[in-house]
């Protein structure tokens, strides 16, 4: 028997970017909330900042530090809980890395995603959202944007831990009965809580581009290198299909809502259905910040393409959800959060 009687949702990876953000909507929504994470590439500040904005008391929001490759010690927060159901959002996520040390990704989001299965098989519990990626389509030499059922294909080892996480999932709801899955396919998260108080704080140097404009522009680094100007793109640049993580965030309470209708396993995109360029997202900031902001080109970047944009039809249909914050918002939310907290976390 757990020993809370209370129903819970389970938050692998909670107190990461978009976990942070999603747990915060989740408990303004009235939901109760367990974090698991075991702050490979986050902190435990992130939960302190969702008490205060949640006007909960400091250290109430129920965290646990384990691994989701420690098959025990997850078993003993199953034990320790009613959960009803799970957002999985807890994975090693840089595409470079990935290529680098492909086992050490196999390892983490693969046999994490296997325990986190085994145990919610042992203990009956049957819904799970799961952060799935843009990256799971097969790249479209057109740029024609991406349905739930384009072409499946991955060109990294990051790619192929999604598909295959994916995938475990799938053939678990097939196989049991009772199960209700939804994996959410994020395009470009980007953007910042509006209170500026919650952001993305990345360990290092940014992979990715928002968090590096962002650092240009309040001169923690030089310049941002624009990654090719010789794409079939309007500026010759990269297009993304960006996602402010709030609107992300109030996608996964919806998605986990309606678990609870037993639609089995479904699949959405969750992104705006508009493409930015690199040219059109380092203006945007440039705007947000109040100054120009310095930019070099340098050669593609390998594995890049032209256009990555979603069709999101299906989430606007059947979910009912529609992004709500426009690349201005994304912006001067990131800007907020970069000028309130220029070491991230670690003030
Ligand atoms: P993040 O790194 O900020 O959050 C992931 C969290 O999972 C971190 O706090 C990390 O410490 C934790 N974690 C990793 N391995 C773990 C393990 N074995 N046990 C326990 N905790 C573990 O990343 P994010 O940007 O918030 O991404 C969340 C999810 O969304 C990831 O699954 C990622 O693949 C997916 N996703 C992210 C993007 C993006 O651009 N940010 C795009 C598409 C999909
Ligand atoms: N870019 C630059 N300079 C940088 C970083 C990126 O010019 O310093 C360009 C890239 O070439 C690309 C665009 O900015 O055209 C976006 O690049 P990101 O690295 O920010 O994002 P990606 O689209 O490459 O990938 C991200 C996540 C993946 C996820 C994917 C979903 O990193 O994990 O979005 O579309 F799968």
């Amino acid at each position: 028997m757990p020993t809370s009687c209370t129903s819970h949702v389970l938050v692998t990876g909670g107190s990461g970017f978009i976990g942070s953000h999603t747990v915060l909507e989740l408990i303004n929504q009235g939901h109760k909330v367990v974090v698991v994470d075991n702050l490979s590439n986050s902190c435990e500040e992130p939960l302190r900042r969702i008490e205060k904005l949640a006007g909960l008391n400091e250290e109430s929001l129920p965290f646990h530090n384990v691994d989701l490759a420690n098959i025990d010690d997850l078993r003993a927060v199953f034990k320790q809980y009613n959960f009803s159901s799970v957002i999985h959002f807890a994975a090693l996520k840089a595409v470079g890395e990935s290529v680098r040390v492909p086992l050490a990704y196999y390892r983490n989001n693969i046999t994490g995603t296997l325990n986190l299965m085994d145990l919610m098989i042992e203990f009956g519990v049957k819904d799970i959202v799961f952060s799935s990626s843009a990256t799971v389509y097969k790249s479209d030499p057109d740029g024609r944007p991406f349905r739930e059922d384009s072409e499946l294909g991955c060109t990294s080892p990051y790619g192929r831990t999604k598909l295959y996480m994916e995938s475990i999932i799938r053939d678990v709801v097939g196989a049991e009965s009772g199960w209700n899955a939804i994996m959410l396919r994020y395009f470009n998260p980007t953007g910042a809580h509006e209170s500026g108080t919650m952001g993305e704080d990345p360990c290092q140097i940014p992979n990715n581009l928002m968090p590096y404009v962002s650092q240009v522009a309040i001169g923690k680094l030089d310049n941002v290198h624009v990654f090719g100007n010789d794409y079939n793109t309007r500026d010759g640049t990269g297009v993304r299909d960006y996602i402010h993580v709030m609107d992300l965030a109030e996608a996964h309470v919806i998605a986990l809502e309606r678990l609870t209708g037993n639609h089995g396993y479904e699949v959405f995109n969750l992104g705006s259905g508009a493409g930015q360029s690199v040219l059109e997202m380092i203006d945007a900031m440039s705007i947000a910040c109040g100054h120009k902001i310095p930019y070099v080109v340098d050669p593609r970047r390998s594995g890049d393409i032209d256009t990555i944009v979603c069709d999101p039809k299906k989430a606007n249909e059947v979910l009912g959800f529609k992004v709500s914050r426009d690349l201005t918002k994304m912006c001067t939310d990131l800007w907020r959060w970069q000028v309130a907290n220029p070491e991230g976390y670690n003030q």
